[in-house]
């Protein structure tokens, strides 16, 4: 049994292999032309001209918000994050993400944001202060749902009560805490600045002050058994946090773990592991709606669900990456990735570093791509509204997906089956070609 390669939630997904070089470039759009000299009116103008797509309404739309900085870099992490070394320039990346958001204003005038995510690297280093600046100026500038979820990543060993009580003020009603694990040796072997002691303390400051959160833990640790693994699962679920994200640890590209890779447990050992963290949850009543994603009733991550359902996201900050949809076309845009970079190019007023428009072929495995990562699937008239295609366009993948036994569709819904799920990379490559 292959164990599915997790792809974490708290980021925009990558977008599909080679996209940036098959999609044509938005042409008078800020990063195309003449940014900084265009007016709001001509940015918008560029955008809504007529183009390849007919999108009969536009979906729902996030704020992501990158925050790039850690106290020290952990030995397998792959995300825009960089090691402090003294202090961050706070006073300055505030005013660059406001900036950021400004310029990006025309693109979304007059949508209503539904969800935010402010994400890092370890946002939690920000002073309660640097946060709620940063909160009115989003408030300032977009107009928000009432509901709006807003979650924010915070990391045990930045826990102080009352900086997270001043966040819940400022109007962060999610926090999203990076655990990784409650066992020593792992959360060693893993180089994080936090142990067990102080990954329960955050958990219990995160449950006096907001009622709704999540667990990040990761499986399938250097050296782990199938014990230490439901012993880590147990500890979390015991806390009965509304959500819990389980990853199993990926040895990724670029890290210290792909240099010197750690003895992890092989396949039939994480595939045990898997099958313990079913039983567990579901006992518990967390439904598993998404490939590493376990939700109590009505506390499935909002944010996340508009990425898996292929729904906007404006993305702010170094590196951050935006989906943003128009009536004739869908643009993907990326920030300049090392924060000194952004920070200057920012302050020049071009923030975006690449843009491109996603080519109509590319749609149909976009959107499969995020869809089929949701254990219910979805309703098959989703995809022409998101996408401007009709099912037509993806059928005959779907016929050798179902003809394999690793999809289900009828009428009304399409998704994995239980074998698609355990072989999801292969279900999703069969929408790539
Ligand atoms: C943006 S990351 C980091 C959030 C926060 N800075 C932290 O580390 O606590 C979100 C989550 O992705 C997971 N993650 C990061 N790198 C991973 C990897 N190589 N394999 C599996 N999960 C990973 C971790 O559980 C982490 O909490
Ligand atoms: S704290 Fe989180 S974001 Fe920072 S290096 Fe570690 S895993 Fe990456």
């Amino acid at each position: 049994m292959i164990p599915i390669k997790p792809v974490r939630h708290d980021q925009a997904p990558t977008p599909a292999a080679g996209s940036p070089a098959a999609g044509s470039p938005a042409a008078g759009s800020p990063a195309a032309g003449s940014p900084a000299a265009a007016s709001p009116v001509e940015v918008a103008g560029a955008f809504l001209r007529p183009g390849a797509l007919q999108l009969s309404a536009l979906p729902p739309l996030s704020l992501y918000v990158h925050f790039p900085w850690c106290v020290r870099k952990c030995p397998y992490c792959d995300f825009n994050s960089h090691e402090v070394r003294g202090s961050f320039p706070e006073e300055e990346y505030l005013a660059a993400l406001r900036s950021d958001l400004e310029s990006a204003l025309p693109l979304i005038w007059g949508r209503k944001i539904y969800t935010i995510f402010i994400g890092g690297g370890t946002p939690s280093l920000m002073s309660a202060a640097g946060l709620d600046r940063l909160m009115s100026d989003i408030r300032s500038l977009l107009p928000l749902d009432g509901a709006a979820e807003i979650t924010m990543e915070a990391n045990p060993g930045t826990f102080e009560a009352d900086k997270f009580r001043s966040y819940r003020s400022s109007g962060i009603n999610r926090l999203s805490i990076g655990i990784q694990s409650f066992n020593e040796r792992h959360l060693q072997a893993l180089g994080r600045i936090h142990d067990g002691g102080e990954a329960r303390k955050a958990v219990e400051i995160a449950h006096a002050n907001f009622d709704n959160f999540n667990l990040d833990l990761m499986y399938a640790l250097p050296s782990q058994t199938l014990e230490e693994a439901r012993s880590d699962v147990a500890a979390a679920i015991g806390f009965a946090p509304p959500h819990l994200s389980l990853y199993h640890l990926t040895l990724e590209p670029n890290t210290y773990f792909a240099k010197h890779p750690p003895v992890v447990p092989d396949d039939d050992a994480s595939a045990e592991m898997q099958d313990m963290i079913a039983g567990l949850t579901s006992e518990a009543g967390y439904q598993h709606y998404e490939v590493s994603a376990y939700a109590k009733a009505g506390r499935k991550a909002k944010h996340n669900l508009n990425y898996w359902e292929f729904g906007d996201y404006l993305g702010i900050g170094a590196g951050a990456h935006s989906k943003i949809s128009f009536p004739h076309r869908i643009v993907r845009q990326m920030r300049y990735k090392q924060p000194k970079a952004y920070l200057e190019n920012t302050r020049a007023g071009r923030p975006i570093q690449e843009e491109f428009e996603l080519g109509r072929d590319d749609l149909g495995f976009e959107f499969m791509l995020n869809a089929l990562r949701l254990n219910d699937g979805f309703e098959s008239n989703l995809f022409a509204e998101r996408t401007g295609l009709t099912i037509n366009a993806i059928d005959k993948a779907l016929n050798a997906a179902e003809a394999k036994g690793l999809l289900y569709r009828d009428h009304r819904i399409i998704r994995p089956t239980e074998l698609g799920r355990r072989f999801l990379n292969d279900l999703q490559q069969i929408f790539l070609d």
